[in-house]
Protein backbone atom coordinates (compact mmCIF):
# COMPACT_ATOMS: atom_id res chain seq x y z
CA UNK A 1 0.00 0.00 0.00
CA UNK A 2 1.46 2.94 -1.04
CA UNK A 3 0.87 6.59 0.74
CA UNK A 4 2.14 10.02 1.43
CA UNK A 5 2.31 9.03 5.56
CA UNK A 6 4.35 6.13 4.62
CA UNK A 7 6.95 7.45 2.59
CA UNK A 8 6.98 10.54 5.22
CA UNK A 9 7.67 8.42 7.59
CA UNK A 10 10.95 7.22 5.90
CA UNK A 11 12.46 10.20 4.25
CA UNK A 12 15.37 11.90 5.51
CA UNK A 13 14.55 14.93 3.12
CA UNK A 14 12.02 16.89 4.83
CA UNK A 15 12.15 19.46 1.20
CA UNK A 16 10.09 17.43 -0.94
CA UNK A 17 6.38 17.35 -2.41
CA UNK A 18 4.55 14.62 -2.45
CA UNK A 19 1.84 13.89 -5.24
CA UNK A 20 0.20 10.38 -5.49
CA UNK A 21 -1.63 9.51 -8.00
CA UNK A 22 -4.03 6.37 -8.57
CA UNK A 23 -3.87 6.76 -12.29
CA UNK A 24 -1.88 9.14 -14.67
CA UNK A 25 -1.22 8.58 -18.08
CA UNK A 26 2.94 8.91 -17.07
CA UNK A 27 4.96 10.59 -13.69
CA UNK A 28 7.28 11.25 -15.92
CA UNK A 29 4.71 13.30 -18.15
CA UNK A 30 3.33 14.64 -15.63
CA UNK A 31 6.79 16.25 -14.07
CA UNK A 32 7.60 17.58 -17.62
CA UNK A 33 4.20 19.21 -17.15
CA UNK A 34 4.75 20.31 -13.72
CA UNK A 35 8.34 22.09 -14.71
CA UNK A 36 7.32 23.09 -17.81
CA UNK A 37 4.24 25.21 -15.95
CA UNK A 38 6.64 26.37 -13.28
CA UNK A 39 7.54 30.12 -13.05
CA UNK A 40 11.10 30.13 -13.92
CA UNK A 41 11.88 32.76 -11.90
CA UNK A 42 10.93 31.20 -8.01
CA UNK A 43 11.92 28.48 -6.66
CA UNK A 44 11.19 24.74 -7.21
CA UNK A 45 10.81 22.82 -4.42
CA UNK A 46 11.68 19.05 -5.80
CA UNK A 47 8.75 16.69 -6.15
CA UNK A 48 8.26 13.41 -6.27
CA UNK A 49 4.92 11.40 -8.54
CA UNK A 50 3.89 8.53 -7.79
CA UNK A 51 1.29 6.11 -9.34
CA UNK A 52 -0.55 2.88 -8.63
CA UNK A 53 -0.98 2.76 -12.24
CA UNK A 54 -0.26 4.60 -15.95
CA UNK A 55 -1.96 3.99 -18.96
CA UNK A 56 0.65 5.48 -21.02
CA UNK A 57 4.15 4.57 -18.98
CA UNK A 58 7.33 5.47 -21.18
CA UNK A 59 10.62 3.73 -20.95
CA UNK A 60 13.81 4.23 -22.63
CA UNK A 61 14.43 4.91 -26.65
CA UNK A 62 10.39 5.80 -27.02
CA UNK A 63 9.30 1.89 -25.62
CA UNK A 64 6.15 1.28 -23.89
CA UNK A 65 6.78 0.64 -20.38
CA UNK A 66 3.86 -1.72 -19.41
CA UNK A 67 2.63 0.01 -15.81
CA UNK A 68 -0.15 -2.19 -14.42
CA UNK A 69 -1.85 -1.88 -11.20
CA UNK A 70 0.30 -3.63 -8.47
CA UNK A 71 3.90 -1.65 -9.33
CA UNK A 72 5.72 0.90 -8.08
CA UNK A 73 5.67 3.53 -10.80
CA UNK A 74 7.90 7.01 -9.35
CA UNK A 75 9.55 10.09 -10.76
CA UNK A 76 11.75 12.76 -8.93
CA UNK A 77 11.72 15.84 -10.51
CA UNK A 78 14.23 18.81 -9.30
CA UNK A 79 15.78 21.78 -11.11
CA UNK A 80 19.38 22.41 -11.04
CA UNK A 81 21.55 25.59 -12.24
CA UNK A 82 24.52 22.94 -12.60
CA UNK A 83 25.87 22.40 -15.99
CA UNK A 84 23.97 19.50 -17.52
CA UNK A 85 27.15 17.58 -17.52
CA UNK A 86 26.18 17.26 -13.73
CA UNK A 87 22.73 15.93 -14.37
CA UNK A 88 23.86 13.65 -16.83
CA UNK A 89 25.64 11.32 -14.06
CA UNK A 90 22.31 11.18 -12.71
CA UNK A 91 21.43 8.13 -14.89
CA UNK A 92 24.27 5.92 -13.65
CA UNK A 93 24.06 6.72 -9.95
CA UNK A 94 19.83 6.02 -10.16
CA UNK A 95 20.80 2.86 -11.58
CA UNK A 96 23.14 1.94 -8.06
CA UNK A 97 20.55 3.93 -6.10
CA UNK A 98 17.57 1.89 -7.20
CA UNK A 99 19.28 -1.62 -7.16
CA UNK A 100 21.04 -1.05 -3.64
CA UNK A 101 17.52 0.18 -2.08
CA UNK A 102 15.81 -2.75 -3.47
CA UNK A 103 18.45 -5.21 -2.18
CA UNK A 104 18.42 -3.32 1.45
CA UNK A 105 14.48 -4.06 1.23
CA UNK A 106 14.02 -7.19 -0.30
CA UNK A 107 17.67 -8.75 1.04
CA UNK A 108 17.42 -10.44 -2.64
CA UNK A 109 20.85 -9.39 -4.94
CA UNK A 110 20.19 -6.58 -7.61
CA UNK A 111 22.63 -6.64 -10.50
CA UNK A 112 22.74 -3.92 -13.19
CA UNK A 113 22.51 -4.24 -17.01
CA UNK A 114 24.47 -0.94 -18.63
CA UNK A 115 23.00 1.57 -19.00
CA UNK A 116 20.57 1.22 -15.96
CA UNK A 117 18.24 -1.92 -16.15
CA UNK A 118 18.15 -3.68 -12.64
CA UNK A 119 17.54 -7.06 -12.69
CA UNK A 120 17.54 -10.47 -10.33
CA UNK A 121 18.08 -13.52 -10.79
CA UNK A 122 14.79 -13.97 -12.79
CA UNK A 123 14.97 -11.32 -15.18
CA UNK A 124 15.00 -7.38 -15.39
CA UNK A 125 12.60 -5.64 -12.15
CA UNK A 126 13.61 -2.27 -12.44
CA UNK A 127 13.66 0.68 -15.26
CA UNK A 128 14.92 3.73 -15.28
CA UNK A 129 13.92 6.93 -17.79
CA UNK A 130 16.02 9.90 -17.04
CA UNK A 131 15.04 13.23 -18.77
CA UNK A 132 15.80 16.71 -18.87
CA UNK A 133 14.24 20.00 -20.22
CA UNK A 134 14.95 23.13 -19.96
CA UNK A 135 13.17 26.02 -17.37
CA UNK A 136 14.91 29.42 -18.25
CA UNK A 137 18.14 29.05 -17.77
CA UNK A 138 18.30 26.03 -15.53
CA UNK A 139 17.53 22.22 -16.41
CA UNK A 140 14.58 20.48 -14.60
CA UNK A 141 16.06 16.64 -14.31
CA UNK A 142 13.23 14.06 -14.57
CA UNK A 143 14.37 10.72 -13.39
CA UNK A 144 11.45 8.06 -13.56
CA UNK A 145 11.71 4.15 -11.88
CA UNK A 146 9.37 1.46 -12.51
CA UNK A 147 9.66 -1.47 -10.56
CA UNK A 148 7.95 -4.54 -10.64
CA UNK A 149 6.54 -6.07 -7.40
CA UNK A 150 3.33 -8.28 -6.56
CA UNK A 151 2.83 -10.94 -8.82
CA UNK A 152 5.12 -12.11 -11.50
CA UNK A 153 1.60 -12.18 -13.96
CA UNK A 154 3.02 -9.60 -16.71
CA UNK A 155 1.88 -9.22 -20.37
CA UNK A 156 2.76 -11.25 -23.17
CA UNK A 157 4.94 -8.48 -25.20
CA UNK A 158 7.70 -8.79 -21.70
CA UNK A 159 7.20 -12.05 -20.27
CA UNK A 160 10.77 -13.43 -20.63
CA UNK A 161 12.47 -9.95 -19.90
CA UNK A 162 10.47 -9.24 -16.94
CA UNK A 163 10.40 -10.17 -13.37
CA UNK A 164 8.87 -8.86 -10.22
CA UNK A 165 11.18 -8.17 -6.81
CA UNK A 166 7.66 -9.72 -4.91
CA UNK A 167 5.46 -8.82 -2.18
CA UNK A 168 7.02 -5.45 -0.27
CA UNK A 169 4.23 -6.59 2.77
CA UNK A 170 3.64 -2.84 3.67
CA UNK A 171 7.72 -1.35 3.07
CA UNK A 172 6.33 0.19 -0.38
CA UNK A 173 7.51 3.65 2.00
CA UNK A 174 10.52 2.42 3.16
CA UNK A 175 11.43 1.33 -0.42
CA UNK A 176 10.25 4.94 -2.63
CA UNK A 177 11.59 6.84 0.53
CA UNK A 178 15.27 5.35 0.19
CA UNK A 179 15.19 5.98 -3.77
CA UNK A 180 14.21 9.48 -3.76
CA UNK A 181 16.49 10.76 -0.53
CA UNK A 182 19.67 8.22 -2.52
CA UNK A 183 18.79 10.61 -5.65
CA UNK A 184 18.33 13.85 -3.93
CA UNK A 185 21.84 13.59 -2.29
CA UNK A 186 23.08 12.91 -5.42
CA UNK A 187 21.58 16.05 -6.76
CA UNK A 188 23.01 17.83 -4.23
CA UNK A 189 26.70 16.31 -4.61
CA UNK A 190 26.78 16.02 -8.19
CA UNK A 191 31.13 15.39 -8.31
CA UNK A 192 30.32 12.54 -5.72
CA UNK A 193 30.89 9.46 -7.68
CA UNK A 194 31.08 7.05 -4.83
CA UNK A 195 27.90 5.43 -6.64
CA UNK A 196 30.32 4.01 -8.86
CA UNK A 197 31.47 1.66 -6.49
CA UNK A 198 27.79 0.67 -6.30
CA UNK A 199 26.96 0.25 -9.74
CA UNK A 200 30.18 -1.90 -10.90
CA UNK A 201 29.91 -4.08 -7.82
CA UNK A 202 26.24 -5.25 -9.61
CA UNK A 203 27.41 -4.57 -13.49
CA UNK A 204 26.46 -7.69 -14.83
CA UNK A 205 28.41 -7.11 -18.04
CA UNK A 206 31.64 -7.56 -17.92
CA UNK A 207 33.36 -9.77 -19.86
CA UNK A 208 30.27 -9.99 -22.06
CA UNK A 209 30.42 -10.26 -25.57
CA UNK A 210 27.52 -7.97 -26.76
CA UNK A 211 25.39 -6.17 -29.39
CA UNK A 212 25.38 -2.57 -29.56
CA UNK A 213 22.34 -0.95 -30.54
CA UNK A 214 22.04 2.74 -31.15
CA UNK A 215 18.99 4.20 -32.20
CA UNK A 216 17.43 0.77 -32.81
CA UNK A 217 20.12 -0.01 -35.39
CA UNK A 218 22.72 -2.55 -34.66
CA UNK A 219 26.16 -0.82 -34.70
CA UNK A 220 28.52 -3.53 -33.94
CA UNK A 221 29.74 -5.06 -31.02
CA UNK A 222 32.45 -6.35 -28.74
CA UNK A 223 33.66 -7.52 -25.23
CA UNK A 224 32.62 -5.44 -22.40
CA UNK A 225 35.63 -4.55 -20.40
CA UNK A 226 33.49 -1.89 -17.68
CA UNK A 227 32.48 0.89 -17.55
CA UNK A 228 34.28 4.40 -16.94
CA UNK A 229 34.01 7.23 -14.05
CA UNK A 230 31.00 9.15 -15.94
CA UNK A 231 29.01 5.89 -16.25
CA UNK A 232 30.38 5.36 -20.16
CA UNK A 233 30.42 1.45 -21.38
CA UNK A 234 34.27 0.42 -22.06
CA UNK A 235 34.10 -2.20 -24.86
CA UNK A 236 36.56 -3.98 -26.63
CA UNK A 237 34.87 -3.60 -30.48
CA UNK A 238 35.21 -6.89 -32.70
CA UNK A 239 38.73 -7.23 -34.17
CA UNK A 240 40.14 -3.92 -32.76
CA UNK A 241 42.32 -3.74 -30.30
CA UNK A 242 41.68 -0.88 -28.37
CA UNK A 243 39.04 -0.01 -26.20
CA UNK A 244 35.88 2.71 -27.15
CA UNK A 245 33.87 4.45 -24.84
CA UNK A 246 30.30 3.99 -25.38
CA UNK A 247 28.05 6.95 -24.05
CA UNK A 248 24.93 5.96 -24.86
CA UNK A 249 22.54 2.81 -26.82
CA UNK A 250 21.71 -0.33 -25.51
CA UNK A 251 23.51 -3.52 -25.56
CA UNK A 252 22.07 -7.03 -25.56
CA UNK A 253 24.47 -10.30 -25.00
CA UNK A 254 25.19 -12.26 -27.95
CA UNK A 255 24.00 -15.35 -27.83
CA UNK A 256 26.77 -17.90 -28.28
CA UNK A 257 26.20 -20.28 -30.63
CA UNK A 258 26.22 -24.49 -29.60
CA UNK A 259 26.39 -27.01 -32.05
C1 LIG B 1 12.93 1.42 -19.27
O1 LIG B 1 13.11 0.36 -18.71
O2 LIG B 1 12.96 1.52 -20.51
C2 LIG B 1 12.65 2.65 -18.45
C3 LIG B 1 11.33 2.54 -17.77
C4 LIG B 1 10.98 3.73 -16.91
C5 LIG B 1 9.57 3.61 -16.39
C6 LIG B 1 9.24 4.66 -15.39
S1 LIG B 1 7.74 4.29 -14.54
C7 LIG B 1 7.71 5.87 -13.87
C8 LIG B 1 8.13 6.82 -14.95
N1 LIG B 1 7.03 7.19 -15.79
C9 LIG B 1 7.17 6.75 -17.03
O3 LIG B 1 6.35 6.94 -17.96
N2 LIG B 1 8.32 6.09 -17.17
C10 LIG B 1 9.06 6.05 -15.92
Amino acid sequence: MISEQAIKAHLKNENLNVKIFDVIDSTNSEAKRIALSHDSQDAFVPTLLIAKEQTLGRGRIGRRFVSNLGGIYMTLVYVTEKPLSDAVSITTAAAAIVAEAIESVVEAPMKIKWVNDIYNDHGKVAGILAETVPVGKRTAVIVGIGINTGASDFPEEIQGIAASIGELDGKEGLLIAKIADGLLSCAENPKDRSYMTVYRERFMLAGKTVDLMIGGERKGGGKVIGVDDDGGLLLLPDGRSDVTVVQSGEVSVRETKTR
